[in-house]
């Protein structure tokens, strides 16, 4: 897949950075002396955990380069390294794994969350935070668009593109850390952003969830399948009195700590 665009993320960073404060806000730990970021994207919750944490060393990791210029511009001093979720496995046992709208790009969570746990140093704490939008009209018309047009066969499956399939239920995270931890919490949120229009719509989506729909086309395949998207998400998503959509966009969070 093409590397993420940071600048195209950061366009709707107050909204997205929100729930990465609402996770950082429930971790049961005064000064952990070593914090990874995982997934720091441009450093958006880096920033908080170094906010909230000055004594800590924290480093961020990523598998996008793009993302870990952005972030070391926007955290000099802090350390970001290029590493994938899937297979990272740090020298030192760690105090606090963070992972703010990352794990949803990776499969088998019942393997991967139970890892990362593993991770952990006593006393130790595990916070996620997940969208948890695949069945919102969002990504529910990216797939549809996707499986009629010329550009299906570009594609391929939607159910693939869509990564349909990986997220549990609430009480599945539940199921799988209360076993290995001394507390988990689990809770799901939905916000509601207020959008301009439908154009704002895709442009959030089109910095993440969309990413694997678009990457495969050419320009003029994506420019069609941009068009007919937003005319399904202008349907999808009606004016308010005042002339906002309302992006409603559901997350998963988990903070499970494991016994001192
Ligand atoms: C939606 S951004 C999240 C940025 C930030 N943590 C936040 O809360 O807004 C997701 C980030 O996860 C990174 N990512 C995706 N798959 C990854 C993986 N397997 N390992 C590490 N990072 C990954 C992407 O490159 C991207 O920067």
């Amino acid at each position: 897949m093409a590397d993420w665009n940071p600048a195209l993320y950061t366009r709707f960073e107050d909204e997205r950075t929100r729930p990465a404060a609402e996770l950082l806000a429930r971790v049961p730990l005064d000064g952990p002396a070593l914090a990874i970021d995982l997934g720091c994207g441009p450093g958006n919750s880096t920033a908080l955990i170094a906010a909230r944490y000055p004594e800590a060393e924290i480093v961020g990791l990523d598998t996008s380069p793009a993302m870990l210029d952005s972030a070391r511009a926007r955290l000099p001093t802090l350390r970001f390294n290029l590493a994938d979720a899937a297979t990272w496995a740090p020298e030192r046992a760690l105090d606090l794994i963070y992972a703010s709208a990352v794990l949803q790009w990776l499969p088998d969570h019942p393997t991967l969350l139970p890892r990362l746990f593993g991770l952990l140093a006593p006393g130790g704490v595990l916070a996620v935070q997940m969208p948890d939008n695949l069945a919102e009209p969002t990504h529910r018309l990216m797939r549809e668009v996707a499986a009629s047009g010329p550009w299906a066969k570009a594609i391929g499956d939607p159910a693939v593109a869509g990564r349909l399939g990986r997220m549990l239920e609430p009480a599945g995270y539940y199921d799988l850390l209360a076993p290995l931890a001394a507390e988990v919490e689990v809770w799901r949120t939905a916000y509601h952003h207020r959008m301009a229009d439908a154009a704002a719509i895709v442009s959030w989506v089109r910095a993440t969830g969309l990413r694997p729909f678009l990457d495969p086309l050419d320009a003029d395949q994506r420019a069609g399948f941009l068009a007919a998207y937003e005319a399904k998400i202008d349907a999808a998503y009606d004016p308010r009195a005042d002339g906002r959509r309302l992006l409603a966009f559901p997350r998963v969070f988990i903070v499970a700590r494991k016994a001192s």
